[in-house]
């Protein structure tokens, strides 16, 4: 079953496979700006919702500061939200006690961005995978080596490779490594923080395939962060796309790349080379999510504004089977499909 989007508040059923469900997700940063000044509140997310299937993957796109990594560090239990909900593979969290919460940390890895910080430069690659099993399974030694054997063979390691530390790695092995320990206690949700920003393109497309074979295999769930739609492009089934801490558009990755009906959204791929026929320059700078814009988010940036979005902010609403926040989104169902998504076929997974 494709995923479900949810508008905000709506009380949904959950559909078999669903491993997270956001329904209107906050994240309010409280910042001092002064020893006498009340603190002021940066709304980082500002209510999102969304559906998350096994097998699929949610990308998540926007500019620096939109709120993709808050969004990923509440969807893996590293941070409460300040509102809303957040059900993990059945769990309600905010109804969890601590032990339990811990026991659902192993459902929901992380991978970030860059890999040779998250390794530990002074151990040994077998030792780095084994420490999770170490701590959270009853496995004895050999048991422990075996499944670690059988881990860097599933991402295209060697199983000498055990015996190496982070350093003797290149940029896209260190990333499947990273990939691995997430992988080793079985989750059923991976949230993917950039994670292949920092490599080289052809790299890039190895650990894209790798993440797809591995999604194949295992039937994961992917919430995939990024700032590139070029790479978005080839891993996501739907995506998201944020800008200031709110949700713009949200839905299919083939309806929304085809003919993007959000004025950002259209911004964003048609300054992504290769993506679009004529680039947009956006105007103005990105506001302070400390002092949004009234009405809708995008208005100081947008060449359609109209006094109405500067009054009314407006709220994701269905069309053309997707979500969209724009006041004039039905301006934009005649134009022609902006980019035909095929998917792309990719350099081999199991090298780099
Ligand atoms: N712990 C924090 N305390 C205060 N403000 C924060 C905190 N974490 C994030 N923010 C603010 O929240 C907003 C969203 O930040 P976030 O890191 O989620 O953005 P992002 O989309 O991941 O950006 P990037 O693409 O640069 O990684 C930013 O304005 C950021 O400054
Ligand atoms: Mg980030």
């Amino acid at each position: 079953m494709s995923a479900v989007l949810l508008q905000d508040g709506a009380s949904v059923q959950r559909p078999a496979g669903v491993v997270a469900q956001a329904t209107n997700l906050q994240r309010v940063y409280r910042i001092r700006r002064g020893l006498f000044k009340e603190p002021a509140a940066l709304h980082a997310v500002g209510g999102v919702s969304f559906t998350l299937e096994a097998g699929r993957t949610l990308a998540v796109v926007g500019e620096s500061g939109c709120g993709k990594s808050t969004l990923a560090r509440m969807v893996s239990l590293i941070e409460s939200p300040s509102s809303g909900q957040l059900v993990v593979d059945g769990h309600d969290v905010a109804a969890m006690g601590s032990a339990e919460r811990r026991n659902l940390r192993r459902a929901v890895q992380l991978v970030f961005q860059n890999p040779y910080g998250s390794l530990n430069p002074r151990k040994k690659i077998g030792a780095i995978l084994e420490a999770p099993l170490e701590i959270n399974m009853p496995f004895d030694k050999a048991e422990r080596k075996r499944r670690v054997q059988e881990m860097l063979r599933q991402v295209g390691l060697r199983s000498e490779h055990a015996d190496r530390y982070p350093h003797m790695f290149s940029g896209g092995q260190r990333q499947r490594i990273a990939i691995a320990r997430a992988l080793m206690l079985s989750p059923k949700l991976v949230v993917a923080d950039e994670p292949v920003s920092a490599l080289d393109v052809s790299v890039q497309a190895q650990v894209l395939n790798l993440l797809a074979d591995l999604q194949a295999e295992l039937g994961l769930a992917y919430l995939f962060i990024s700032h590139d739609l070029g790479v978005v492009r080839h891993i996501a089934h739907d995506v998201l796309v944020m800008y200031l801490g709110h949700a713009v558009e949200q839905g299919p990755k083939q309806r929304i790349f085809a003919r993007p009906l959000h004025p950002y959204t259209q911004a964003l791929l048609a300054s992504t080379p290769g993506l679009a026929k004529e680039r947009i320059v956006l105007k103005g700078e990105l506001p302070s999510p400390l002092n949004p814009p009234a009405g809708c988010v995008f208005n100081t940036r947008c060449a359609h504004v109209t006094d109405r979005c500067r009054a009314e902010r407006p709220v994701l609403r269905p069309l053309d089977e997707r979500l969209v926040a724009c006041h004039h989104a039905e301006k934009f169902l005649d134009g022609a499909p902006v980019v035909s998504v095929v998917n792309v076929p990719l350099a081999s997974a199991k090298s780099s």
